[in-house]
């Protein structure tokens, strides 16, 4: 069964072709990150503006790339939920139209659903029951993934998500917007120990994260160093708060792992390209012998495979979407309106 996925929830617009949820036929990404890098985040209106312009050219090219016409897809899988409200609403209306247009079942995902399946693609071995730890720029979640489509959450963060943490934190050393990937790449030259950084906790939820301590005690690390006008080690200091974070998840992840006696767990969001998070949950994940799956790199961000595949599954469980779909800013992993 061959899925065309849609996603347009934030600065990428992209369209993919999956077959059976696991196979990427073709993928099509065009992001905006570099217009959005002058105002330091993304301007919401300018995604939606050019979602619109993008859009058609997006999904021509990845049916393009494997030679398909619409005749030939068997389903339209977008990202309805969650996201910034007018960019998600370019791509839930173009799908509507090509659903009407070739009668193809329409089927809404949810994006961070989607971040989850971007790890069946890379691992078609990997099945439900598993726990998963997703980390965006927008979410943090510990959830169980119970079946394809059936989830439970068992953490989130209080406050900040991990990628925004990132992002926060990179701009306080002076990195430009997307500043995770920054961050990553200069502390690997940077000493992990040279600071210590708070680990909060959250007062009667332990699976639960806070990260606006950690990021407001780098930004004070920043200040203080300016008004005294001294040089402050930046690449120790993204060491540092990268090496923190990824205890932090590590931590919660291998706590749950424990408490709810999950063998196999996987990481998934745009965080899970950290280098830092990769090789300390790798190594603790071999020491306790739990089994542990992330996306390749290409398939942490944003990308409409991940959605397709998700899309499939969806399907599979009976999931469609009739001519009244609306987008929707945010909505529970574990309660979409549409189950
Ligand atoms: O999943 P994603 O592409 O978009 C959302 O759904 O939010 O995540 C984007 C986030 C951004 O905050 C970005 O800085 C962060 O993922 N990110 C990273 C790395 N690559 C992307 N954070 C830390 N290290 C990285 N290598
Ligand atoms: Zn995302």
């Amino acid at each position: 069964m061959k899925i065309l996925g849609i996603e347009s929830s934030c600065d990428e617009t992209a369209a993919a072709v999956v077959e059976n949820g696991t196979a990427i036929l073709s993928s099509s990404v065009n992001s905006q990150i570099q217009e959005h890098q002058k105002f330091g985040g993304v301007v919401p209106e300018i995604a939606s503006r050019r979602h619109t312009e993008n859009i058609i050219p997006v999904v021509q090219d990845a049916l393009d790339q494997v030679g398909l016409s619409l005749e030939e897809i068997d389903g339209i899988a977008v990202t309805t939920a969650p996201g910034l409200i007018g960019a998600l609403l370019v791509g839930v209306n173009f799908a509507k139209g090509l659903s009407l247009a070739t009668g193809k079942p329409l089927i809404p995902v949810h994006h961070i659903r989607g971040h989850i399946a971007a790890n069946y693609l890379a691992h078609p071995e990997l099945k439900p029951p598993y726990l998963c730890l997703v980390v965006s720029g927008g979410h943090s979640h510990l959830t169980e993934v119970l079946d394809y489509t059936k989830f439970h959450v068992i953490g989130r963060t209080r406050d900040d998500a991990a990628g925004e943490a990132f992002d926060k934190a990179a701009r306080a050393m002076g990195f430009p917007y997307p500043g995770g990937v920054i961050l990553d790449r200069e502390a690997q030259k940077g000493n992990p120990a040279a600071y210590r950084l708070p680990r909060p906790k959250v007062d009667g939820s332990p699976y639960d994260f806070s990260f606006s301590g950690l990021k407001t005690a780098v930004v004070n690390l920043v200040h203080n160093a300016a008004q005294k006008g001294e040089a402050l080690p930046v690449q120790d200091l993204a060491a540092s708060f990268q090496h923190t974070v990824a205890e932090i998840l590590t931590g919660h992840l291998l706590m749950a792992a424990r408490d709810y006696h999950y063998q196999t767990v996987a990481i998934a969001g745009g965080v899970s390209a950290n280098s830092g998070l990769r090789t300390m949950l790798s190594q603790r994940c071999e020491r306790e012998g739990i089994r542990l799956y992330f996306p390749p790199l290409s398939l942490c961000g944003d990308n409409a495979a991940m959605i397709a595949s998700q899309g499939y599954f969806e399907y599979q469980a009976g999931v469609r979407a009739g001519m009244d779909l609306n987008a929707s800013p945010s909505m529970p992993i574990d309660e979409c309106v549409w189950q």
